[in-house]
């Protein structure tokens, strides 16, 4: 599929969890691919509904307010803002960024669950779950860490191994402990839950996975491995005896035996892309059927193209429980068309650490320097094809070259020459030749290469060809030496110049999708009034008419000096 079929495209990136604000590790993960992604759906004609919200529910939300000493509704509330501000300081451009925990997420995840029960797909299992009694409460999922069975990693969770992506049952893992006090003093205690029957759907979940065309071999592999290693598709726990999250009902109705719990985070999690969209209508004083017709088959979201953008440890959610969830509702919700998932980003040697303050996060990223530059370092390095790493050097040698020398330098020398000979307006005079016949075929041939590659969200192959399609604009430039032709032949400066002002005004389109904040310098600074993405090459370039007025832009970006590398890497260091 192309920009240019002028498709319906909803788009959600993972929801980040409440718990403290994300590094750059969690941010290149999903939710900025899926921004650059969007941004282009969008530049190029589609209408987009671009989705995301905060994960509120569990015990990461819990253990975290615990930490601060507020109340957990108040701690995420809090929360929620730093995280939607953080997020308009690197230009993610959602058209709505939800809550999980919003009345709407409550009833829809209480609606699906009822449906889920009528169509028999819930049983009520008596179980056994940990207790601790140094705390007086149960511990699930987060509340305990112990050995990962599976890779010995000895601070795996409760829900699941960081280390291998198992997901776990408390009871799975070896040499337990609270994650509270730390207290090895438990018990193993009877409690009733409600569980997903996973294992009824495998053979459908199967065949849709069967189904699905070109998913990359990260999302199916993951998916295959749950499916079928071992037992197969397991049933899944879907509540939880802690107070903070959606409460247990069918529907509108109380749900017998089950009062006090609350359905566990990764049930209502997914969910909310959902009922965020259905925020998003309530926000924008809409009706149901302006959310609808993006989510129910039935009422016109049979022509949507769902994309979902995640990092690797959510694939099995993904793949396997939110189909089954929706599946199983017996209700036409739309499934999603294609996951891309995404490899780990390291940080200098290791691991990104919140615990250990190791790694930048994105509240200091921008206090250091503006988003753009984030932007560009780590859309152009995302951890596509495997695990990829940050490194000072290579920020530094990123922003210099390919932002400061090739694309600024650019935009600087065209339009401080064309003020300084021309004044500030497009020259009239001469006409394009060879020299602009050249860049132009090769700028068309890369600019089919960066459409089919954003089209394919192979988004580190973009990046390289939008980076291919700036350096092409400074060769020409440095060849076709405006400064040097002007004394003998003035018209043909002209034409140079024109040619090259008309590149700025192209870059600006091309650009926005990774830096929109240079994209917003560029365009203002030659004037463009038409932002329309560039059909016709010939066009582009001759949008700038001789006698457009332009301004020279501000200097777009500022080279990151050897000193001011090695103070960053010095204090992201962490604790030694
Ligand atoms: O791994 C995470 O950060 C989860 N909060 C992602 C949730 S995605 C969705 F399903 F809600
Ligand atoms: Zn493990």
């Amino acid at each position: 599929m192309t920009g240019f079929d002028m498709a319906r495209i909803l788009i959600t990136s993972a929801l980040p969890y409440i718990n403290g604000i994300k590094h750059l590790g969690n941010l290149v993960g999903s939710q900025l691919p899926a921004d650059a992604y969007a941004r282009f759906m969008r530049q190029t004609g589609n209408e987009v509904m671009f989705i995301c919200a905060t994960d509120e529910h569990g015990t990461p939300a819990e253990l975290a307010a615990a930490k601060t000493g507020e109340a957990v509704a108040d701690y995420c509330a809090r929360l929620h803002g730093v995280q939607a501000e953080l997020a308009k300081g690197f230009r993610l451009s959602f058209d709505h960024y939800g809550r999980s925990s919003s009345a709407r997420n409550h009833r829809m995840t209480q609606h699906l669950a009822g449906r889920l029960a009528e169509n028999g797909l819930i049983s009520e299992v008596s179980e056994k779950q940990v207790y601790s009694h140094a705390d007086g409460r149960f511990l699930p999922d987060r509340y305990i860490e112990g050995t990962c069975p599976n890779c010995g990693y000895t601070r795996a969770r409760g829900d699941q191994c960081e280390e291998c992506t198992k997901q776990l049952d408390p009871t799975d893992l070896i040499e337990p402990r609270s994650a509270i006090s730390g207290s090895t003093d438990l018990e193993v205690r009877e409690t009733k839950h409600l569980y997903l029957r996973q294992s009824a759907l495998k053979d459908r979940i199967d065949q849709w996975i069967d189904s699905q065309q070109g998913w990359p071999i990260l999302t199916t592999s993951i998916a295959k491995k749950w499916l079928h290693d071992g037992d197969g598709l397991q049933d899944r726990g879907i509540t939880r005896d802690l107070d903070w999250g959606v409460p247990v009902r069918k529907g509108d109705q109380p749900w017998p035996g089950m009062e006090g719990k609350v359905f566990y985070v990764w049930f209502d999690a997914p969910i909310e892309y959902i009922s965020a969209t259905a925020e998003w209508a309530d926000a924008n004083g809409l009706d149901d059927a302006a959310w609808e017709r993006w989510w129910r088959t039935d009422k016109g979201a049979d022509d949507v193209r769902y994309v979902q953008f995640m990092g690797k440890d959510n694939v099995p959610f993904h793949t396997l429980s939110f189909p089954a969830t929706i599946m199983g509702s017996g209700e036409p919700w739309k499934l999603v068309d294609y996951i891309k998932s995404f490899n780990y980003l390291n940080y200098d040697g290791g691991q990104f650490s919140t615990s250990q303050g190791r790694g930048v996060f994105m509240d200091q990223a921008l206090d250091i320097l503006p988003s753009d530059y984030w932007r560009w370092w780590l859309l152009s390095h995302v951890p596509e094809n495997s695990d990829s790493e940050f490194t000072w050097e290579n920020f530094q040698a990123s922003v210099n070259k390919d932002l400061a020398d090739v694309l600024g330098n650019f935009a600087s020398r065209v339009t401080k020459f064309c003020r300084s000979k021309f004044g500030e307006v497009v020259p009239e005079g001469g006409a394009y030749g060879p020299a602009e016949q050249a860049v132009m075929a090769e700028i068309a041939t890369r600019l089919a290469a960066y459409e089919t590659h954003m089209a394919e969200i192979e988004i580190r192959k973009a990046t390289a060809e939008l980076r291919a399609i700036w350096v092409a604009g400074n060769e020409y430039l440095q060849s076709a030496a405006p400064w040097a032709v002007f004394k003998e032949d003035p018209e043909r400066a002209a034409a140079i110049v024109r040619f090259a002002l008309n590149l700025i005004r192209l870059y600006a389109i091309l650009s926005r999708p990774f830096i929109p904040d240079a994209a917003d310098a560029m365009a203002l600074a030659m004037n463009v009034a038409d932002e329309s993405w560039p059909h016709d090459l010939d066009d582009a370039l001759t949008a700038l008419p001789g006698g457009h007025g332009f301004s020279v832009p501000e200097n777009l970006f500022d080279k990151i000096t050897d000193e001011a590398r090695d103070e960053m890497a010095a204090r992201f260091a962490g604790k030694a």
